[in-house]
């Protein structure tokens, strides 16, 4: 049953996710813009190719598919690709996450929910706790749960018998995954960021969803600018949107592109203010690095696991910042986008 803000209700009734503490992008309004099949997802062709076949081969032996992990930096796809799994073999999508299944019965009263063919989206999964990632072993495998009542002299153990669902598990941390956790994904993905042309795509088709007109020229300078990531686009999108109906008679084409995200803080790479601090601190303070990560969050006072999981993958995919084993350096091009001369070079 889906509720009125486009999130579906257990069985016995209750919200299974609490809209309070999804992140921005699951926004009702926002998921209106995601792709809702297969054949409507841009980019990760790889990915979708292998989802494709997995869900035809195990439709047509009339068994589900294998549980599917997707990593990646966020905002590239990894719960649209859930929703879309769901919406492809036809089963409902339940929504959890690592932190929120806190404990062992926590997992057990989602899981004798599920129907056969039910997905099962554990968001975060790097961070389930041990007790709880070890019930999930059998239930992955033999689709069975132990759950062992009372203790010492006392103790009982029962096997409850669950439905065949398909786990989909998505990290921003796939190093920190246990091994047996991940080689019980049968189908395990790496999502990449997205090339401006995909991104073109993306920003297009969502003009055209929310009725902005946009020319070809601010298209494109607005892909190049979202950090390789379609929760950015759909983000600026919006944002230019409002600048052009404010400031140019609803015409966006590059000119309102770049002054509406030159306001947002967004430089001509599609750098925030976090990326430009971060890289400034390693030229400034650190003279060009190497510098571990912990000094780099202490100067900017920002979470390490920020900086690993937010900023750094686009730095990296970008040649900003190489990673050595003595820590991170920004690289010659962070100097020069960044307007800085390195030392040696004026010696
Ligand atoms: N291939 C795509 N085509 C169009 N829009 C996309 C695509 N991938 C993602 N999006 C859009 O980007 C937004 C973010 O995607 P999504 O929520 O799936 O990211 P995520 O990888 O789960 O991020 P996080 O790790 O932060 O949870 C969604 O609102 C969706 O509309
Ligand atoms: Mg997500």
């Amino acid at each position: 049953m889906m509720s009125t803000d486009g999130f579906r209700f257990s069985t016995v009734g209750q919200k299974i996710v609490d809209t309070a503490s999804l992140p921005m992008d699951s926004e009702p309004e926002i998921l209106s813009l995601r792709p809702e099949r297969l054949s409507e997802y841009v980019g990760q062709a790889r990915t979708i190719e292998t989802l494709r076949i997995g869900i035809e081969a195990a439709h047509q032996r009339g068994e589900i598919i294998d549980h599917v992990l997707f990593h990646g930096p966020p905002g590239l796809g990894k719960t649209t690709l859930a929703h879309i799994i769901a919406n492809e073999i036809g089963g409902k999508l339940i929504i959890t996450s690592g932190p929120a299944l806190e404990k062992g019965g926590d997992l057990i009263g989602m899981l004798t929910q599920l129907e056969a063919g039910d997905v099962f989206f554990i968001d975060e999964i790097h961070r389930l706790s041990r007790s709880v990632e070890e019930l999930l072993y059998p239930a992955m495998e033999d689709f069975c749960i132990d759950f062992v009542f009372d203790k010492g002299l006392h103790a009982r153990s029962h096997r409850f018998r669950l439905k065949q669902f398909v786990l989909v598990g998505a990290t921003t941390r796939v190093g920190l995954l246990s091994s047996p956790l991940r080689h019980r994904f049968g189908i395990f993905r790496n999502l990449d960021f997205y090339s401006p042309q995909e991104l073109e795509t993306i920003i297009h088709r969502n003009a055209f969803l929310l009725d902005q007109p946009i020319d070809v020229e601010g298209t494109a300078e607005l892909a190049v600018r979202s950090r390789g990531t379609p929760r950015i686009a759909n983000r600026l999108l919006k944002r230019v949107r409002d600048y052009a109906q404010v400031k140019c008679g609803g015409r966006v084409d590059r000119r309102a592109v770049a002054e509406a995200l030159e306001l947002e803080g967004i430089d001509s790479l599609g750098l925030t203010p976090l990326d430009r601090q971060y890289l400034g601190t390693i030229i400034t303070y650190y003279n060009g690095g190497p510098v571990g990560i912990e000094a780099v969050a202490a100067t900017l006072q920002e979470e390490t696991d920020t900086l690993v999981d937010v900023v750094e993958p686009f730095l990296l995919k970008t040649g900003l910042i190489i990673r050595t084993s003595s820590g991170r350096k920004a690289s010659d091009a962070a100097f020069a986008h960044l307007g800085f001369v390195r030392e040696e070079q004026c010696r």
